[in-house]
């Protein structure tokens, strides 16, 4: 087995508190407030949608209070994988990472299907109109969604040439997603009328919850930053600093967003993919909303750029510790980057955007993200218990309370989503099983803490 802690300190550390903080939006703010942020509202939650981003807000800061203290503790490339394969034991370790990859190439998949429709819009405003059968998927009665295929190749290519050429590239996709959303806030912004804010709970408090499983997704993407450990300057504080201040800004973000569309056009009206431009076009700023889709198209590049970042970086800690087949984890000379990861991660991707529905794909991402958030804040409390003395350079306040909140609050989400999206979780996992007993069983090892040392 090598030794994983050493390979930590081996590893060239590149990323300031800055570059997470960036890394971290790039992955957070995307097809979910673009997107889900008016479908949600006109079916779920009314105006009392930003009540659902709250509790999902609340969520992830509990969660990512948990990632902290586990990430500075043992910071690796594995996340979740990692930790539970040091406090729980290989089968388990095995399961999170599985249910990570699952998650990470679904939410890819899923933010692609979401940038096709303001590629779209774009490009109508523009009197381009793609043929119907390129940009939809089955289910929408297409053949393939070809703009979301071809923009996840070129992100895994892009990718491919290493972490530090493609930082600059993500630094201006993050600032791009963040003017075009303090856009759409001021200009709308004199539009807003108390009325439409009546009634404010049309679907009473179900609807908050319902409304909070499914924006959740917008959320996802800090847990991210912590497969970035490996590569973090100063984890102990960056890291946590990091993921705070990513879910600060986005929550920010998102409530006002929420409060400005449902208070300048009714909710009832908000069904609709491309609801920023949509509100705007309404309002008569038909050239704002132009900047503000074209921004969403280079915008949620970002997002795709991280969670392909993520997943293969998951695939290489499993194949390294020998979960799966270990030329997986093999480095390019010149890049450093898991080029045999990053592609199938990247193809995987691709061929779920190509086929499969965006709101299905989301429900599954959201499924494997709170089962791994619910393990993560449960490994917090195994391993105070199984490692008293392990140094935490970051430690969650109030004892076991904050982990324990988090589990409840992951269990509440989870309940909320459909059967059909938890039986592909399922399928996924049967298929892990059958990975893991025909192959890691024989080939990975227990972890063992003191041997490692
Ligand atoms: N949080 C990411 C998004 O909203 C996945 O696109």
């Amino acid at each position: 087995m090598k030794n994983q802690l050493n390979n930590v300190q081996e590893h060239e550390k590149t990323l300031g508190l800055f570059d997470l903080a960036i890394l971290g939006i790039g992955a957070i703010i995307g097809t979910g407030i673009l997107v889900l942020t008016g479908i949600v509202a006109a079916k779920d939650s009314g105006p009392a949608i930003i009540f659902s981003f709250l509790i999902a807000a609340l969520a992830s800061g509990l969660i990512g209070l948990c990632y902290s203290e586990l990430t500075t503790s043992l910071p690796n490339s594995g996340s979740a994988f990692f930790y539970a394969w040091v406090s729980i034991g290989k089968f388990v370790a095995f399961l999170a990472g599985w249910t990570l990859i699952g998650v990470y190439v679904t939410t890819t998949a899923t933010v692609a299907n979401g940038w096709t429709g303001y590629v779209q819009s774009f490009l109508e405003v523009l009197g381009v109109n793609l043929p119907h059968r390129f940009l939809m998927t089955p289910a929408a009665g297409g053949l393939i969604n070809l703009p979301a295929v071809l923009m996840i190749l070129l992100m895994t290519i892009i990718l491919t040439r290493g972490t530090s050429e493609s930082k600059l590239i993500n630094n201006f996709l993050v600032g791009v997603k963040i003017f075009i959303i303090v856009l759409f806030i001021v200009v709308s912004l004199p539009h807003i009328r108390s009325t439409n804010w009546h009634p404010f709970l049309p679907y009473g408090y179900k609807g908050i919850f319902t409304g909070a499983s499914a924006v959740f997704f917008s959320f996802l993407g800090f847990d991210a930053l912590a497969t970035s450990a490996e590569d973090a300057k100063n984890v102990d504080k960056n890291i946590p600093r990091a993921i705070i201040l990513c879910l600060v800004i986005s929550t920010a973000l998102y409530v006002l967003v929420s409060l400005v569309m449902t208070g300048v056009v009714s909710y009832t009206k908000l069904n609709v993919s491309e609801a920023m431009s949509y509100v705007l076009i309404v309002k008569g700023h038909r050239f704002v909303a132009e900047i503000v889709s074209l921004g969403a198209v280079l915008g949620i590049m970002a997002v795709v750029f991280a969670f392909i970042y993520a997943g293969s970086n998951i695939l290489k800690s499993m194949s390294r510790s020998a979960f799966l087949p270990q030329g997986l984890a093999k480095v390019n000379v010149h890049t450093k980057s898991p080029n045999r990861a990053i592609w199938l991660v990247g193809i995987f991707s691709a061929i779920l955007a190509g086929e499969f529905d965006l709101h299905y794909l989301a429900l599954i991402a959201n499924i494997g993200s709170l089962m791994v958030f619910a393990l993560i804040s449960l490994i917090v409390i195994i391993l105070r218990y199984r490692y008293p003395e392990l140094k935490r350079p970051f430690k969650v306040p109030g004892g076991k309370i904050i982990p324990m909140m988090s589990i409840l609050i992951c269990l509440v989400l989870l309940v909320s989503i459909s059967l059909t999206a938890w039986l592909t979780y399922l399928a996924w996992i049967i298929l892990g099983l059958l990975v893991y007993f025909f192959y890691s069983l024989r080939h990975a090892d227990e972890f063992n803490f003191t041997k490692e040392e």
